[in-house]
Protein backbone atom coordinates (compact mmCIF):
# COMPACT_ATOMS: atom_id res chain seq x y z
CA UNK A 1 0.00 0.00 0.00
CA UNK A 2 1.30 3.66 -0.51
CA UNK A 3 0.37 5.36 2.10
CA UNK A 4 2.52 8.61 1.98
CA UNK A 5 0.46 9.65 -1.02
CA UNK A 6 1.86 11.67 -3.77
CA UNK A 7 -0.66 14.66 -3.15
CA UNK A 8 0.33 17.98 -2.32
CA UNK A 9 -1.25 18.66 0.94
CA UNK A 10 1.01 15.64 2.35
CA UNK A 11 3.74 17.56 4.44
CA UNK A 12 7.02 15.95 5.27
CA UNK A 13 9.34 16.37 8.44
CA UNK A 14 12.99 14.63 7.96
CA UNK A 15 14.96 13.08 10.40
CA UNK A 16 17.93 11.20 9.23
CA UNK A 17 16.25 7.64 10.49
CA UNK A 18 12.34 7.86 9.97
CA UNK A 19 10.41 10.45 8.02
CA UNK A 20 7.13 11.19 9.19
CA UNK A 21 3.99 12.49 6.45
CA UNK A 22 1.11 14.44 8.05
CA UNK A 23 -1.95 15.08 5.90
CA UNK A 24 -3.54 18.23 7.69
CA UNK A 25 -7.40 17.49 5.67
CA UNK A 26 -7.05 14.23 7.31
CA UNK A 27 -6.21 15.32 11.19
CA UNK A 28 -9.16 15.70 13.33
CA UNK A 29 -6.95 16.56 16.78
CA UNK A 30 -7.51 13.30 18.37
CA UNK A 31 -4.09 14.00 20.08
CA UNK A 32 -2.98 10.41 20.21
CA UNK A 33 0.52 12.01 18.73
CA UNK A 34 0.80 14.95 21.16
CA UNK A 35 0.08 12.43 24.04
CA UNK A 36 2.25 9.51 22.76
CA UNK A 37 5.29 11.61 22.47
CA UNK A 38 5.40 15.14 22.96
CA UNK A 39 8.64 15.85 22.29
CA UNK A 40 8.35 14.90 18.76
CA UNK A 41 4.33 16.46 18.75
CA UNK A 42 4.00 19.76 19.90
CA UNK A 43 1.82 22.08 17.93
CA UNK A 44 3.43 25.15 19.74
CA UNK A 45 6.56 24.44 18.00
CA UNK A 46 7.92 25.04 14.43
CA UNK A 47 7.65 22.72 12.41
CA UNK A 48 5.08 20.94 14.67
CA UNK A 49 6.58 17.16 13.96
CA UNK A 50 10.21 16.76 14.91
CA UNK A 51 10.92 13.32 14.16
CA UNK A 52 14.73 14.14 15.14
CA UNK A 53 13.73 14.27 18.79
CA UNK A 54 13.11 10.57 20.03
CA UNK A 55 13.91 7.39 18.33
CA UNK A 56 13.19 6.07 15.02
CA UNK A 57 10.73 2.86 16.93
CA UNK A 58 9.13 5.77 19.06
CA UNK A 59 8.34 7.73 16.51
CA UNK A 60 6.87 4.69 14.26
CA UNK A 61 4.99 3.05 17.67
CA UNK A 62 2.92 6.22 17.93
CA UNK A 63 2.58 7.56 14.37
CA UNK A 64 0.43 3.88 13.74
CA UNK A 65 -1.95 4.78 16.67
CA UNK A 66 -2.92 7.95 15.04
CA UNK A 67 -6.17 6.60 14.45
CA UNK A 68 -7.43 8.46 11.35
CA UNK A 69 -4.01 8.16 8.80
CA UNK A 70 -2.84 11.41 9.13
CA UNK A 71 0.39 10.50 10.14
CA UNK A 72 2.37 7.89 8.70
CA UNK A 73 5.86 7.18 8.21
CA UNK A 74 8.76 5.97 6.00
CA UNK A 75 12.20 4.59 7.95
CA UNK A 76 15.13 5.54 6.42
CA UNK A 77 17.34 3.27 9.17
CA UNK A 78 16.08 -0.17 7.55
CA UNK A 79 14.86 -0.42 10.60
CA UNK A 80 10.29 -1.84 11.29
CA UNK A 81 7.88 -0.20 9.56
CA UNK A 82 4.52 0.50 10.84
CA UNK A 83 3.64 -3.46 11.00
CA UNK A 84 1.04 -4.54 8.21
CA UNK A 85 -2.60 -5.50 9.92
CA UNK A 86 -4.46 -8.06 8.45
CA UNK A 87 -7.27 -8.01 10.92
CA UNK A 88 -9.87 -5.19 10.30
CA UNK A 89 -11.32 -3.59 13.43
CA UNK A 90 -14.65 -1.14 13.60
CA UNK A 91 -14.01 0.81 16.53
CA UNK A 92 -16.95 3.58 17.25
CA UNK A 93 -15.84 6.36 19.06
CA UNK A 94 -18.27 7.95 21.45
CA UNK A 95 -20.04 10.92 19.86
CA UNK A 96 -17.65 10.65 16.69
CA UNK A 97 -16.76 8.92 13.93
CA UNK A 98 -15.89 5.21 13.07
CA UNK A 99 -12.27 4.47 13.88
CA UNK A 100 -11.12 1.66 10.95
CA UNK A 101 -7.67 -0.68 11.48
CA UNK A 102 -6.83 -3.35 9.07
CA UNK A 103 -5.78 -3.51 5.18
CA UNK A 104 -8.62 -0.71 4.32
CA UNK A 105 -9.35 -0.02 0.68
CA UNK A 106 -12.03 2.86 0.37
CA UNK A 107 -13.78 2.81 -3.13
CA UNK A 108 -16.53 5.05 -4.87
CA UNK A 109 -20.12 3.97 -6.34
CA UNK A 110 -17.87 2.58 -9.34
CA UNK A 111 -15.56 0.25 -7.44
CA UNK A 112 -12.71 2.74 -7.95
CA UNK A 113 -9.81 2.76 -5.10
CA UNK A 114 -9.37 6.21 -3.79
CA UNK A 115 -7.72 5.74 -0.62
CA UNK A 116 -5.76 2.54 0.80
CA UNK A 117 -4.95 2.75 4.45
CA UNK A 118 -4.03 0.82 7.39
CA UNK A 119 -6.19 3.70 9.44
CA UNK A 120 -8.81 5.43 8.13
CA UNK A 121 -11.72 7.27 10.55
CA UNK A 122 -15.21 7.50 9.13
CA UNK A 123 -17.88 10.17 9.34
CA UNK A 124 -21.09 8.96 11.22
CA UNK A 125 -22.93 11.94 12.02
CA UNK A 126 -23.27 12.84 8.09
CA UNK A 127 -21.88 16.89 8.93
CA UNK A 128 -17.99 16.37 7.59
CA UNK A 129 -17.06 18.19 4.06
CA UNK A 130 -14.99 15.55 3.46
CA UNK A 131 -17.14 12.53 3.70
CA UNK A 132 -16.47 9.26 3.77
CA UNK A 133 -14.33 10.57 6.47
CA UNK A 134 -14.63 12.17 9.32
CA UNK A 135 -14.00 16.02 9.20
CA UNK A 136 -14.00 16.67 13.12
CA UNK A 137 -17.34 18.41 12.31
CA UNK A 138 -19.58 15.88 14.76
CA UNK A 139 -18.37 18.18 17.49
CA UNK A 140 -19.88 21.07 16.45
CA UNK A 141 -22.54 19.53 15.04
CA UNK A 142 -23.37 17.74 18.77
CA UNK A 143 -23.69 14.88 17.32
CA UNK A 144 -24.47 12.08 20.25
CA UNK A 145 -24.53 7.86 19.85
S1 LIG B 1 -3.04 11.38 16.14
FE1 LIG B 1 -3.52 11.79 13.98
S2 LIG B 1 -5.61 12.62 13.98
FE2 LIG B 1 -4.81 12.73 16.05
S3 LIG B 1 -3.96 14.80 16.28
FE3 LIG B 1 -2.30 13.43 15.70
S4 LIG B 1 -2.25 13.56 13.48
FE4 LIG B 1 -4.22 14.37 14.09
S1 LIG C 1 -18.32 11.66 12.66
FE1 LIG C 1 -16.79 13.20 12.57
S2 LIG C 1 -17.57 14.58 11.05
FE2 LIG C 1 -19.10 13.04 11.16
Amino acid sequence: MDMAESKPRVRRYEADDVVVTFDPKLCIHAQECVRGLPEVFDIDERPWVQPQNAGADAVVDVVSRCPTGALHTERRDGGQDEAPITDVTIREVVNGPLYVSGEVSVVDDDGAVFREDWRVALCRCGASDDKPFCDGSHTAAGFTA
